[in-house]
């Protein structure tokens, strides 16, 4: 067992069942006969996103991937964030549902719905797994929300400390240990 971690935040049951739940809900508000684009924003949302398309079973939707790095250091978000690799296709008039690993100032989402929101979509929903509810700086409507978290660092079901744990079925707290030491570099 890693000794920075502490396990079972949020085990891998508990993923399942909530992730099949908001990819029903996301189901049930699909508007009649239109074709939703989900976005997934990587690296962090890429497992989550995974689980939650293949969750919505036979519907018919559509996938693309942008990835964004934010300034900053590994556990605090500065709300400057840069597209690195951007959606591939236009999505004026489209029903685009985006979908991030976790809210923690909404800087970043709220920056995010800002530059989808210029383009014009029919409808723009945002799902998150996680919310760190405490740690809001800014205000963003959230339409799904997986779990509301602790104002502590998570890692694992996609979620990384420099680039580790992403590959783990569950979430667990990284101990402040791990990273204070390093914290002034
Ligand atoms: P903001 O503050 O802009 O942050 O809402 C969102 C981004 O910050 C990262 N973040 C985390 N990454 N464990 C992580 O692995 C965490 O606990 C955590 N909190 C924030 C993440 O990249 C997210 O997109
Ligand atoms: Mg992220």
């Amino acid at each position: 067992m890693e000794p920075s971690l502490e396990y079972d935040e949020i085990n891998y049951n508990d993923l399942k069942h909530r992730v099949k739940m908001l990819a029903q809900k996301i189901v049930e508000d699909i508007p009649e006969g239109e074709i939703p684009l989900m976005v997934c924003v990587l690296k962090g949302a890429f497992v989550f996103f995974a689980d939650l398309t293949r969750d919505m079973g036979d519907v018919m939707i559509e996938t693309e991937f942008m990835s964004v790095s934010s300034y900053g250091d590994e556990q605090t978000s500065s709300g400057v964030v840069e597209i690195t690799q951007d959606i591939g296709v236009n999505i004026a008039g489209r029903h685009v549902i985006l979908v991030e690993d976790i809210v923690d100032t909404g800087l970043t989402l709220n920056y995010l719905r800002d530059i989808l929101l210029r383009r014009e979509p029919a409808s723009l929903r945002i799902c998150v797994l996680l919310d760190k509810v405490a740690a809001r700086e800014v205000e963003v409507p959230i339409d799904y929300i997986g779990f509301e978290i602790e104002n502590v660092f998570v890692v694992g079901y996609g979620l990384d400390y420099a680039g580790h744990y992403r590959n783990h079925p569950w979430i667990s707290v990284l101990k402040e240990s791990a990273y204070k030491d390093t914290e002034s570099e």
